[in-house]
């Protein structure tokens, strides 16, 4: 794809929030990028315009039969004031295969990305700088065609969407508790587990309304078929530290392949940490922690990067884990890709990419 990108301006500029007060999702930028598709002229008209709402017919495929994906990564701003992505190619990626998934038509992973870049070098003062803070992108896909009736739709709207984020944690992480989740079930193998629809986010709902109601901070959702073997959080990939070991849920085709993930992998092979994909049971995590062997439990994703789980509470039973402190490894970990992302340790991966470079002029 080879077009244009046009960008119409917008009269007034947004006041930016105070930076201490951002939270998550909560202020958008001033611009969003958009690109349309139909049948005959595919992908088209990419545009970068002011972030405002827009109308949709109340016939909208998406309403009726939810074909709405998405993606979530982060633009950083370094101590020079550079602004770099983290492994966005892996993002833009998943994106296409939940695009498979849902028959909606492919896009230009390459093109997607430098509009991506294009956006944020217009709204590059939208991007946080102080600890922990960053850029939130949200790249989604959703049908718009007039049609009532079960079948791919045959017109769609990308967006890019930017929210500026402020730090997960305060000045460090702090361990979370988690519900495993005994009666509901986020996603089947065969289904769309593995993707990033919108409504796998819409089917957890229910179940994360009874941990916040218990006082519990996210869910630990386990195999749908025999409610027996750990998949992932909420918003996380999962880890256990067995004896030594670092093992983590094997993708199963239920269970979102995280880029966070993935770099812990790479990292904990890098580091000859012993580290194992595997399907683990509930039960062995529990029993682990019987013998005295569960060393640490951390969840991983873009939002918190690496979460250290405190405790597990599953069929009524609470374990405390690591004394409810950071353990070493998540410790190491969280350091590690924090300071990959705002360069402020050496990137041995080369995940990450600049955006602009110091004294570029726009
Ligand atoms: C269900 C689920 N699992 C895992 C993750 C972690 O993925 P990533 O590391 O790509 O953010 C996310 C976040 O996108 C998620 O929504």
């Amino acid at each position: 794809m080879n077009q244009e990108i046009t960008f119409i301006q917008r009269e007034k500029l947004k006041q930016k929030p105070n930076p201490d007060s951002l939270g998550f999702g909560k202020y958008f930028s001033d611009y969003m990028f958009v690109m349309d598709y139909t049948v005959d002229n595919g992908w088209h008209e990419p545009r970068i315009v002011p972030h405002e709402p827009f109308t949709l017919d109340p016939a909208a495929m998406v309403f009726h039969y939810g074909q709405a994906i998405f993606e979530g990564l982060k633009a950083y701003k370094t101590q020079d004031g550079t602004i770099q992505l983290f492994r966005p190619e892996k993002n833009m990626k998943r994106l296409n295969d939940s695009c498979d998934r849902l028959c909606i038509p492919q896009i230009d992973e390459d093109f997607l990305l430098k509009a991506i870049k294009q956006l944020i070098l217009i709204e590059k003062e939208w991007v946080p700088v102080g600890e922990g803070t960053s850029l939130y992108i949200r790249p989604f896909i959703f049908s718009t065609e007039a049609y009532l009736g079960v079948r791919p739709a045959r017109q769609y709207k990308l967006l890019v969407i930017l929210s500026p984020s402020g730090a997960y944690y305060g000045n460090q992480l702090s361990p979370v508790n988690i519900k495993v989740e005994e009666q509901y079930v986020r996603a089947v193998v065969g289904g769309v587990g593995h993707v990033k629809t919108a409504g796998n986010y819409a089917a957890s709902l229910k179940a994360q309304e009874n941990a916040d109601a218990n006082g519990y901070a996210q869910i630990l959702w386990l195999d749908a078929k025999e409610n027996k073997y750990v998949e992932e959080v909420g918003s996380m990939n999962i880890f256990f530290k067995i004896n030594g070991e670092v093992v983590t849920p094997k993708l199963n085709g239920s269970i979102l392949p995280g880029v966070t993930r993935d770099s812990v992998l790479q990292l904990l092979n890098y580091w000859k940490v012993p580290v194992r994909e595997a399907r683990i049971s509930i039960e062995e995590v529990f029993a682990a922690h019987e013998r005295g062997e569960l060393e640490e439990v951390f969840g991983a994703g873009t939002a918190a990067v690496i979460s250290p789980i405190g405790e597990l509470n599953w069929n009524g039973k609470t374990i405390i884990i690591n004394n409810q402190q950071i353990g070493q490894i998540s410790q190491r970990l969280y350091d590690t890709i924090t300071g990959i992302q705002l360069g402020k340790i050496e990137d041995p991966f080369q995940w990450t990419v600049k955006v602009k470079e110091v004294g570029t002029v726009l």
